[in-house]
């Protein structure tokens, strides 16, 4: 379900147009964070040019995003696997062809699934380095050029307050910060993720590209964390011990988040307007959790998740999760 109403993909504390005249370029712009920051984006004047390997979804997607401003441009192009260079190259070159510049971009194209290393073959471990880490190399490649172009034309801070260009997001996540299991897989491409952010920052922030990593935690109502939710990830155990009710904390109902909610994708989106708005004019080569504090607990789990039948370390000495059958692909 696409969030469309403001509340829902925005807080209310941006000024309107503040990305008039800019271009978002978005891999993985279908997906349900991405196109909630691509949402926020377009909201804020910004024209979009989201990719992604499914046709039908991509183009809806775009579809949907553009109804949230009048005169919005919002191209949605299926096809466009981000493990292959040369169509994401032409994506690209297409996005400065038809709107004109790529002034931010977002790599956000990502795979991942549950599974423990035995359950993994070296293709699957392969599939999700390569869509994550070297997908994202690629994005930083096909855009780095059109990103230092725009940086250059729109030095930012400037006395006439115009929106500013060149700014670089990768999604992460947390895995690898404590190490998850069952997470292998994307726990090390994430990681690479973060790291290749970092050569962003430093190789082009003398060029003006502002290059940074939003991390977020379990988010509630997308794909990703439905996924690992019925795996026992983030599942909230509402009985303490002794089987007592514990009491829901003062923001929500799930104890195991310091903040006591889980994530929203209004959260992600408010974060990316402000790493990409003139607010954020000196922050390059940062990683931004929005996770309520949830990584600093998850290194010390007594089960996969909270999922009882999933305790740790049984779970994995009884060879359970070692043979997973692959579900049928969304894509
Ligand atoms: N457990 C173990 N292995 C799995 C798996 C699972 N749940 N799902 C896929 N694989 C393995 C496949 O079996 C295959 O390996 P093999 O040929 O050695 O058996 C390998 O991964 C590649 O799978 P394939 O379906 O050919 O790759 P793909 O490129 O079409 O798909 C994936 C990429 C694997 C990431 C797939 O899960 C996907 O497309 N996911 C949808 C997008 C997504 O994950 N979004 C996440 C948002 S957080």
């Amino acid at each position: 379900m696409s969030k469309q109403q403001p509340h829902e993909f925005i807080s209310p504390v941006w000024r309107d147009g503040i990305f008039r005249g800019r271009v978002v370029f978005v891999t993985g712009g279908a997906g349900d964070i991405c196109s909630a920051q691509t949402r926020a984006l377009v909201y804020l004047g910004a024209d979009a040019f989201i990719i992604g390997r499914n046709v039908e979804k991509t183009e809806a997607a775009a579809i949907d995003i553009a109804k949230v401003r009048k005169g919005a441009r919002v191209m949605g192009i299926g096809n466009v696997d981000v493990r292959n260079f040369e169509t994401l190259q032409k994506a690209a070159d297409r996005c400065v062809a038809e709107l004109g510049s790529i002034d931010f971009v977002i790599a956000g194209a990502a795979g991942n699934f549950i599974s423990t290393i035995a359950g993994l073959s070296p293709k699957a471990f392969k599939s999700v380095m390569d869509i994550d880490t070297i997908g994202t190399f690629n994005t930083i490649k096909a855009t780095i050029d059109h990103l230092s172009k725009s940086a250059a034309a729109h030095i930012s801070p400037n006395a006439e307050n115009s929106p500013p260009g060149g700014r670089f997001i990768a999604v992460s996540a947390t895995f690898h910060y404590t190490g998850v299991p069952l997470q292998s897989h994307a726990s090390a491409a994430k990681a690479g993720v973060d790291s290749l952010v970092s050569s962003v920052a430093l190789e082009y922030g003398p060029r003006g590209v502002m290059a940074n990593v939003i991390a977020p935690g379990p988010i509630e109502g997308t794909e990703g964390m439905d996924r690992l939710a019925r795996a026992g990830f983030g599942e909230i155990d509402t009985k303490d011990g002794k089987g007592q009710q514990i009491p829901p904390s003062v923001r929500g109902g799930s104890p195991t988040i310091p903040s006591g909610r889980w994530g929203t994708v209004r959260d992600i989106a408010d974060a990316t307007v402000y790493l990409f708005s003139a607010a954020a004019d000196n922050v390059n080569g940062h990683v931004l959790v929005v996770d309520g504090g949830a990584w600093r607990r998850q290194g010390g789990f007594l089960c996969v998740g909270q999922n009882p039948a999933m305790q740790y370390p049984n779970f994995l000495l009884s060879g359970a999760g070692s043979g997973q059958k692959k579900p049928a692909s969304k894509i």
